[in-house]
């Protein structure tokens, strides 16, 4: 057995919210590496191209600025990073980071291509210990980041911390479909069609299109997300449901 082989893989089809800390960081690094480089093809097959428009959304809740600092936690091939860097008039500085090195490679070749590594620079880290000083940043997004963290409460506080005060946090997240017929629509779709398709795409070995739809379901609704928080310290928590509460955009400001 590899060393590779020897890290935990995510109990398939089980409720994820019992597996958190390390065990969980490690497998889902693993998932993520095997499909950073299908990762922007299969978001598109998936999402049937609606993460562009969700993402778009998603940065219009940060005020426009033409000064200042953000950061992309979990930024992986750096979509968001690239709307935050347009949404500061293509001046300010951009950070992305993520945990993930293949999945920074992939954000950090897109971003050489567009000549746009002098203002968004890419971080390799995690974002339950940012190594960022405190108040330091106008805007935190994460997009699609958090429910694969290892502990929420702790990344929503470091997030909280590196924020200067009337900062602006966006969490871009699946969440809980509103309508019951859309919840069956939704949790047929993505227990056997997207784990079909995502794994073909990707050749993935990992489970990795068998994890998504457990940790969705597993993750925090609207309004207990909210309350996550609330709890870190955050003021004015709101959030906005998009396609029928399948995503929310989640805004908290410091
Ligand atoms: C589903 S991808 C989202 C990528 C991108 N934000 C997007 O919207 O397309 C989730 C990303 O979160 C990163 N991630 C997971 N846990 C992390 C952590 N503790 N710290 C930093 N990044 C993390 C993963 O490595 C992965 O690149």
């Amino acid at each position: 057995m590899s060393a590779m082989e020897k890290i935990p893989s995510p109990p398939t089809g089980q409720i994820v919210s019992q597996w958190s800390g390390i065990a969980k960081e490690q497998a889902v690094q693993r998932m993520f590496t095997a499909i950073a480089q299908s990762y922007d093809l299969n978001n598109s097959l998936l999402s049937f191209g609606l993460h562009h428009r969700w993402k778009r959304l998603a940065i219009k809740a940060i005020p426009p600025m033409e000064t200042g600092h953000a950061l992309d936690i979990g930024a992986g091939t750096a979509d968001l990073a690239m709307l935050l860097h347009e949404r500061m008039n293509n001046q300010g500085s951009v950070a992305a980071m993520d945990l993930n090195g293949a999945m920074l490679k992939e954000g950090l070749r897109k971003l050489t291509k567009l000549g746009l590594t002098p203002q968004i620079s890419c971080f390799q880290g995690n974002a339950e210990q940012l190594t960022f000083q405190d108040n330091v940043f106008d805007a935190v997004t994460a997009g699609f980041c958090i429910r694969n963290v290892g502990d929420i409460p702790k990344v929503f506080c470091e997030i909280f911390r590196v924020l200067k005060p009337g900062g602006r946090f966006v969490c871009l997240e699946f969440s809980r479909p509103l309508s019951k017929g859309l919840r069956a629509l939704y949790d047929w779709y993505s227990f056997h069609l997207l784990p079909w398709i995502g794994t073909k795409v990707a050749q993935d070995h990992t489970d990795v299109y068998r994890y998504l739809p457990a940790s969705i379901r597993a993750f925090p609704d609207q309004q207990r997300l909210a309350e996550l928080l609330s709890h870190a310290g955050f003021q004015h928590v709101q959030y906005r449901n998009l396609t029928g509460g399948i995503v929310a955009i989640h805004i908290a400001v410091k």
